[in-house]
């Protein structure tokens, strides 16, 4: 008989009762070191005394009144990422496909009311993962994520990612923009190069079009910038977030240009839950957090330092790792053993990561790590290798004898 939740999840069979910092427990007593961070989400860690007072507070006074009426902890929000990024205007929703969803709607109506209703194609890349909501599946393109779902949503075109020379030849007519995460995660950590970023931007500069990040991943600190676009020194017409904002607690945004935002008038689009009170509060709660001195420059000081320690895992590994993907707090390790027997053998040790696409085992941890988390982190990844070779080892003599 089929169990009352269901089963489209593999779930690992561990459930934790408690958190604290970068720490999971088990309500038996096991505790691990969380670099998945729930899929890159808690950047505060767990139970940060802030934001679990703050959204204690808000909870005691109003959760929810719908966007009917003035809602002052979202104007703060919103707020606050005007004045620290690229965009004009915000709104609020409730995940990163759903953000998604909104940045794509945004740019077709923005090219629309500026007289291009033929506008209405997005460019997207081979590897791209945008969320689990129909459009975004098609956004995606990944065959396994819309098997037997169809009909595939039309409107999303696709060419490969880090390669300037495909991407002239797919603009037409009726391309309205082209929608890109700055380092794609679920597939594996591959990191757009700063030259194809700048490529991005000339292109949709040159013909017209929207350039929309999906930041969904990579936002709010995780690469050791408040956003990943600023690396290479690009800014987004249109930008996803989700995750990280909320540290915890679901929340996601469409942040916008005026040119693009102004076009959202009473009516275009909207959201029961999106933005409300308690979402809201605690979003400030952790945008305030990130945006303290030297919280930001910190990422990047320990991401860096985290990178050279997994270049010496790799060197370590017995062969089981073979390189180093991303930037800052958001870390990929191609495996040549697969990936999911390295994660086991690496929650064994007491660590949680999560898989990426092409075999490769993520690591997301909070943003409040610090240099000697991650050195242990290291050394349960290098004991997970050893455990693994050894385990390796004695199947290979089993065969042979
Ligand atoms: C880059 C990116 N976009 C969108 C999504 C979808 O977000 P959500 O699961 O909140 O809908 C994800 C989730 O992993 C993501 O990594």
């Amino acid at each position: 008989m089929i169990a009352s939740l269901m089963p489209n999840y593999n779930r690992a069979d561990l459930a934790f009762e408690q958190g604290q910092g970068i720490w999971l427990q088990t309500a038996d007593g096991r505790r691990f070191m969380d670099f998945g961070a729930g899929i890159a989400v808690s950047s505060l860690g767990h139970a940060h005394p802030k934001l679990v007072s703050t959204i204690a507070e808000q909870a005691g006074k109003v959760m929810h009144v719908s966007n009917l009426y003035r809602v002052p902890q979202s104007e703060h929000l919103a707020d606050l990422l005007v004045q620290n990024t690229f965009a004009d205007s915000v709104l609020f929703c409730n995940s990163g496909a759903e953000a998604n969803e909104g940045m794509v709607k945004m740019i077709r109506r923005a090219q629309f009311e500026n007289g291009h209703p033929e506008r209405t194609r997005i460019l997207c890349f081979n590897g791209a993962f945008h969320g689990r909501t129909l459009a975004m599946i098609a956004a995606g393109g990944n065959p396994a994520y819309t098997k037997g779902f169809g009909p595939i949503v039309d409107g999303f075109d696709h060419i490969p990612f880090n390669n300037t020379n495909t991407l002239r030849d797919a603009i037409t007519p009726e391309t309205a923009g082209i929608i890109v995460e700055p380092i794609q995660g679920e597939s594996g950590i591959n990191t757009a190069d700063i030259h194809f970023m700048k490529a991005l931007r000339a292109v949709c500069d040159e013909f017209g079009l929207y350039l929309g990040l999906d930041e969904v991943q990579t936002g709010v600190g995780r690469t050791g910038k408040l956003f990943a676009h600023e690396w290479s020194g690009i800014k987004p017409d249109v930008m996803s977030i989700a995750k990280g904002i909320g540290g915890g607690f679901p929340l996601g945004a469409v942040l916008a240009t005026e040119e693009i935002a102004q076009h959202m008038t009473p009516g275009s689009h909207g959201t029961t839950f999106g933005g409300n009170p308690l979402a809201c509060a605690a979003g400030t709660c952790v945008l305030t957090e990130i945006l303290r001195p030297g919280f930001i420059q910190n990422i990047e000081t320990i991401g860096t330092a985290f990178g050279t320690m997994l270049d010496d895992v790799v060197q370590n590994s017995h062969g089981i790792f073979d390189s180093v993907r991303g930037l800052g707090l958001m870390r990929g390790l191609h495996c040549t053993a697969p990936v999911g027997d390295v994660l086991n053998a690496v929650i064994q040790q007491g660590l949680l990561a999560v898989t990426a696409g092409d075999n490769v085992l993520r690591l997301v941890p909070p943003l409040i790590v610090t240099e000697a988390d991650c050195r242990a982190a290291c050394d349960r990844l290098i004991a997970a290798t050893h455990s693994l070779t050894a385990l390796q080892a004695h199947a290979k003599k089993e065969c042979a004898s």
